[in-house]
Protein backbone atom coordinates (compact mmCIF):
# COMPACT_ATOMS: atom_id res chain seq x y z
CA UNK A 1 0.00 0.00 0.00
CA UNK A 2 1.22 3.36 -1.10
CA UNK A 3 1.25 6.32 1.87
CA UNK A 4 -1.41 8.71 1.37
CA UNK A 5 -0.29 12.38 1.20
CA UNK A 6 -1.88 14.29 4.55
CA UNK A 7 -4.56 16.51 2.94
CA UNK A 8 -3.81 19.36 5.55
CA UNK A 9 -0.22 20.12 4.69
CA UNK A 10 -0.54 18.99 0.71
CA UNK A 11 -1.77 20.54 -2.09
CA UNK A 12 -5.28 19.17 -3.66
CA UNK A 13 -3.95 18.35 -6.98
CA UNK A 14 -0.80 15.90 -5.05
CA UNK A 15 -3.04 14.79 -2.57
CA UNK A 16 -5.67 13.17 -5.12
CA UNK A 17 -2.64 12.15 -7.53
CA UNK A 18 -1.84 10.08 -4.48
CA UNK A 19 -5.25 8.80 -3.62
CA UNK A 20 -5.75 7.58 -7.37
CA UNK A 21 -2.48 5.47 -6.95
CA UNK A 22 -3.91 4.12 -3.83
CA UNK A 23 -7.02 3.42 -5.41
CA UNK A 24 -5.50 1.44 -8.12
CA UNK A 25 -3.52 -0.53 -5.80
CA UNK A 26 -6.39 -1.02 -3.73
CA UNK A 27 -8.97 -2.12 -7.24
CA UNK A 28 -5.97 -3.56 -9.22
CA UNK A 29 -6.70 -7.40 -10.15
CA UNK A 30 -10.83 -7.16 -9.59
CA UNK A 31 -13.50 -6.35 -11.53
CA UNK A 32 -16.64 -6.92 -9.55
CA UNK A 33 -18.78 -3.42 -9.89
CA UNK A 34 -20.10 -4.01 -6.12
CA UNK A 35 -16.23 -5.17 -4.64
CA UNK A 36 -14.89 -2.67 -6.02
CA UNK A 37 -17.41 -0.11 -5.24
CA UNK A 38 -16.95 -0.84 -1.86
CA UNK A 39 -13.68 -0.47 -0.93
CA UNK A 40 -14.06 2.83 -3.18
CA UNK A 41 -16.11 3.87 -0.61
CA UNK A 42 -14.44 3.43 2.01
CA UNK A 43 -10.91 4.54 1.28
CA UNK A 44 -12.83 7.84 0.40
CA UNK A 45 -14.74 8.17 3.31
CA UNK A 46 -11.77 7.62 5.60
CA UNK A 47 -9.50 9.73 3.44
CA UNK A 48 -10.84 12.66 2.68
CA UNK A 49 -11.88 15.07 5.19
CA UNK A 50 -15.10 16.41 6.13
CA UNK A 51 -17.39 14.12 4.52
CA UNK A 52 -20.17 12.47 5.95
CA UNK A 53 -21.53 10.27 3.01
CA UNK A 54 -19.80 8.59 0.32
CA UNK A 55 -21.26 6.16 -2.43
CA UNK A 56 -22.36 5.01 -5.38
CA UNK A 57 -25.27 4.68 -6.73
CA UNK A 58 -25.66 2.05 -9.68
CA UNK A 59 -28.01 2.72 -12.87
CA UNK A 60 -30.59 0.05 -13.12
CA UNK A 61 -33.44 -0.08 -15.33
CA UNK A 62 -33.16 3.78 -15.89
CA UNK A 63 -32.98 4.76 -12.56
CA UNK A 64 -30.16 4.70 -9.96
CA UNK A 65 -30.48 2.24 -7.00
CA UNK A 66 -28.22 2.95 -4.34
CA UNK A 67 -24.71 0.42 -3.71
CA UNK A 68 -22.03 0.57 -1.78
CA UNK A 69 -21.64 3.67 0.65
CA UNK A 70 -20.58 4.93 4.33
CA UNK A 71 -22.29 7.07 5.90
CA UNK A 72 -25.98 7.40 7.07
CA UNK A 73 -29.13 4.55 5.44
CA UNK A 74 -29.48 6.83 2.27
CA UNK A 75 -32.49 6.87 -0.19
CA UNK A 76 -32.61 3.53 -2.27
CA UNK A 77 -33.96 4.65 -5.48
CA UNK A 78 -33.74 8.20 -7.75
CA UNK A 79 -35.13 9.07 -11.17
CA UNK A 80 -32.80 10.14 -13.72
CA UNK A 81 -33.08 13.86 -14.00
CA UNK A 82 -33.84 14.04 -9.95
CA UNK A 83 -31.78 15.73 -7.18
CA UNK A 84 -28.40 16.14 -7.24
CA UNK A 85 -27.80 12.21 -8.35
CA UNK A 86 -30.28 12.05 -10.51
CA UNK A 87 -28.90 15.09 -12.56
CA UNK A 88 -25.35 14.75 -12.93
CA UNK A 89 -26.58 10.74 -14.25
CA UNK A 90 -29.02 12.18 -16.68
CA UNK A 91 -26.72 14.86 -18.25
CA UNK A 92 -23.56 12.47 -17.68
CA UNK A 93 -21.44 15.68 -16.53
CA UNK A 94 -20.22 16.30 -12.39
CA UNK A 95 -22.15 18.67 -10.41
CA UNK A 96 -20.60 20.32 -7.56
CA UNK A 97 -23.25 21.85 -4.86
CA UNK A 98 -22.02 24.55 -3.03
CA UNK A 99 -25.52 24.88 -0.50
CA UNK A 100 -27.70 21.91 -1.36
CA UNK A 101 -30.78 24.19 -0.24
CA UNK A 102 -29.97 26.52 -2.92
CA UNK A 103 -30.30 23.20 -5.53
CA UNK A 104 -33.79 23.03 -6.47
CA UNK A 105 -34.66 19.62 -6.19
CA UNK A 106 -31.77 18.23 -3.61
CA UNK A 107 -32.96 15.01 -2.08
CA UNK A 108 -32.33 15.21 1.58
CA UNK A 109 -30.60 11.71 3.00
CA UNK A 110 -28.72 12.80 5.71
CA UNK A 111 -30.05 16.52 7.61
CA UNK A 112 -26.47 16.64 8.16
CA UNK A 113 -25.08 17.22 4.30
CA UNK A 114 -24.49 20.70 3.40
CA UNK A 115 -22.73 20.50 0.27
CA UNK A 116 -22.37 17.90 -2.66
CA UNK A 117 -20.21 16.47 -5.07
CA UNK A 118 -21.67 13.92 -7.72
CA UNK A 119 -19.34 12.27 -10.70
CA UNK A 120 -20.89 10.28 -13.12
CA UNK A 121 -19.14 6.96 -13.67
CA UNK A 122 -19.07 6.07 -17.70
CA UNK A 123 -17.41 2.77 -18.78
CA UNK A 124 -14.79 2.50 -21.34
CA UNK A 125 -17.94 1.53 -23.66
CA UNK A 126 -19.05 5.15 -23.05
CA UNK A 127 -22.01 3.16 -20.96
CA UNK A 128 -22.92 5.15 -17.73
CA UNK A 129 -22.87 2.66 -14.92
CA UNK A 130 -23.91 5.01 -12.06
CA UNK A 131 -22.39 7.64 -10.45
CA UNK A 132 -20.40 8.56 -7.30
CA UNK A 133 -21.80 10.70 -4.70
CA UNK A 134 -20.04 12.64 -1.71
CA UNK A 135 -21.79 14.92 1.13
CA UNK A 136 -20.33 17.13 3.54
CA UNK A 137 -21.38 18.59 6.49
CA UNK A 138 -19.65 21.80 5.73
CA UNK A 139 -21.24 24.35 3.13
CA UNK A 140 -19.35 25.30 -0.15
CA UNK A 141 -16.59 21.64 0.76
CA UNK A 142 -16.38 21.04 -3.37
CA UNK A 143 -14.13 22.97 -5.37
CA UNK A 144 -13.08 22.40 -9.12
CA UNK A 145 -10.24 20.83 -8.40
CA UNK A 146 -11.95 18.19 -5.50
CA UNK A 147 -14.33 17.94 -8.65
CA UNK A 148 -11.07 17.03 -10.82
CA UNK A 149 -9.53 14.87 -8.06
CA UNK A 150 -13.21 13.06 -7.91
CA UNK A 151 -12.91 12.37 -11.35
CA UNK A 152 -10.29 10.79 -11.17
CA UNK A 153 -10.98 8.47 -8.70
CA UNK A 154 -14.08 7.39 -10.51
CA UNK A 155 -11.84 6.88 -13.33
CA UNK A 156 -9.83 4.46 -11.23
CA UNK A 157 -13.25 2.71 -10.88
CA UNK A 158 -14.66 2.46 -14.58
CA UNK A 159 -11.24 1.21 -15.37
CA UNK A 160 -11.16 -1.37 -12.56
CA UNK A 161 -14.44 -2.86 -14.29
CA UNK A 162 -12.90 -3.81 -17.68
CA UNK A 163 -10.04 -6.35 -15.13
N1 LIG B 1 -28.62 14.28 -2.03
C1 LIG B 1 -28.68 13.35 -3.13
C2 LIG B 1 -29.32 12.06 -2.73
C3 LIG B 1 -28.37 11.02 -2.29
S1 LIG B 1 -27.73 11.28 -0.76
O1 LIG B 1 -27.04 12.56 -0.67
C4 LIG B 1 -26.79 10.05 -0.24
C5 LIG B 1 -29.41 13.96 -4.31
O2 LIG B 1 -29.98 15.04 -4.21
O3 LIG B 1 -29.42 13.33 -5.36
Amino acid sequence: MFEIEDPETTDKGTFYASLARQARALLEGESDPVANAANLAALIFHQLPNLNWAGIYFLRDQELVVGPFQGQPACVRIALGRGVCGSAAAARETIVVEDVDEFPGHIPCDSASRSELVVPLIDADDRLVGVLDLDSPSTGRFDREDAEGVELLARCYTDSLSG
